[in-house]
């Protein structure tokens, strides 16, 4: 699957990155972004554990393409955790 490239501010930082098109944003966040601190969880929106700020909106980043973040200010939630996850 071809590729698109996608610029994004996470936590202030400008990237760009070349993701395929069906990619959920939390695993582009992760895996080409390199954020830690997001987590994979439930993979349907009902934990929370993926929840990020994007321009300013709290966004399921498991629902989100990470696509459509493009322009987007993506900003980490401190402190979030599963609802699942003891912890
Ligand atoms: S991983 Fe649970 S809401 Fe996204």
């Amino acid at each position: 699957m071809s590729r698109i490239r996608v610029a994004v501010t996470v936590d202030g930082i400008r990237r760009h990155v070349d993701v395929e098109p069906d990619r959920a944003l939390v695993d582009v966040l992760r895996d080409d972004c390199g954020v830690t601190g997001i987590e994979h969880g439930c993979t349907d929106g009902t934990c929370g554990a993926c929840t990020v700020l994007v321009d300013e909106v709290e966004i399921r980043s498991c629902l989100m393409l990470g696509v459509q973040a493009e322009g987007a200010q993506v900003r980490r939630l401190q402190d979030r955790r599963c609802s699942a996850d003891p912890r």
